[in-house]
């Protein structure tokens, strides 16, 4: 997939790894349209407030984008948000928040994004933001976790829905990273020095460097239906390693 003179959507484009993601493909020539709750200030060509859980802003923001630049080839699912609870007394008003937005949003997202992208004809290539919580087992974060897991599968049936038609639908999952996201996380007692501690590769994610393995998943072309982790290796650790042990 050329980047240059590619037109890209990009949802939650006005924080953390969206923005980034949107630097990135400025950067790389293509036309970026923005979609998130908040303005999206730079490197877009449109911004567009819109909240994704909503079927109607959806739709019409994505035909919006479709109208503006002609046909949408690029497509970036990453508006989401986080919350604490534990399953046995969270209450179905946070269950849904959290789902109505990661969950249904991406979804909605999804659907118009493709309808647009097959009737054009021309392919194109998604890449949705899941989260390595979506196939770890954290404690406090179970609707999180379940929404992840859900943008995971989404992604599978949806590559093979959509290959036919020579759309790409990929996914990547982040490990914890440097945005405001991980602001309320932050504040929990060792929670950063532990997060980094395991992370192969030390330290904590930055969302440049989530965004970078974003487009280069956008742009293999022989790849589909994948969850890649872009987590410095910290999904990788595991609580029976016996050199765990010995350390010290
Ligand atoms: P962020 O909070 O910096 O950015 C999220 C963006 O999404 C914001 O601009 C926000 O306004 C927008 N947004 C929120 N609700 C929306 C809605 N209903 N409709 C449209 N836009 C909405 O967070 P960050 O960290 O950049 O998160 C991006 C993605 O990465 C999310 O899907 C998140 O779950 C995922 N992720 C983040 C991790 C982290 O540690 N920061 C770890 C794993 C996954």
């Amino acid at each position: 997939m050329e980047l240059e003179g590619a037109t890209a959507l990009v949802t939650g484009s006005a924080s953390g790894i969206g923005a980034e993601v949107v630097e990135l493909l400025h950067g790389a020539g293509a036309r970026v349209a923005g979609l998130d709750v908040n303005e999206t200030t730079s490197n877009v060509e449109l911004s567009i407030i819109c909240d994704v859980s909503e079927e109607r802003e959806v739709v019409s923001a994505v035909a919006r984008v479709h109208e503006a630049f002609g046909t949408v080839g690029v497509a970036v699912l990453n508006a989401g948000i986080g919350g604490f609870g534990a399953l046995v007394d969270m209450p179905t008003h946070e269950w849904d928040r959290v789902m109505s937005v990661n969950l249904r949003g991406t979804f909605l997202c999804l659907r118009e994004v493709s309808k647009h992208m097959v009737s054009a004809g021309r392919g194109g290539t998604i890449c949705a933001v899941t989260s390595i919580s979506g196939f770890l087992a954290d404690r406090m974060m179970g609707h999180y976790s379940v929404s992840k897991a859900g943008v995971a599968e989404m992604v599978r049936v949806a590559a093979r829905e959509l290959g036919p038609f020579g759309i790409r639908v990929n996914a990547v999952a982040p490990g914890t990273t440097d945005t405001p996201m991980f602001a309320t996380a932050r504040r929990l007692p060792g929670y950063e020095e532990r997060v980094a501690e395991r992370a192969a590769l030390g330290g904590l994610g930055s969302s440049r460097a989530v965004a970078e393995a974003i487009v280069a998943v956008l742009e293999l072309e022989w790849v589909t239906g994948q969850v890649l982790a872009a987590d410095g290796g910290v999904s990788l650790w595991s609580p029976i390693d016996p050199a765990e042990s010995l350390s010290g």
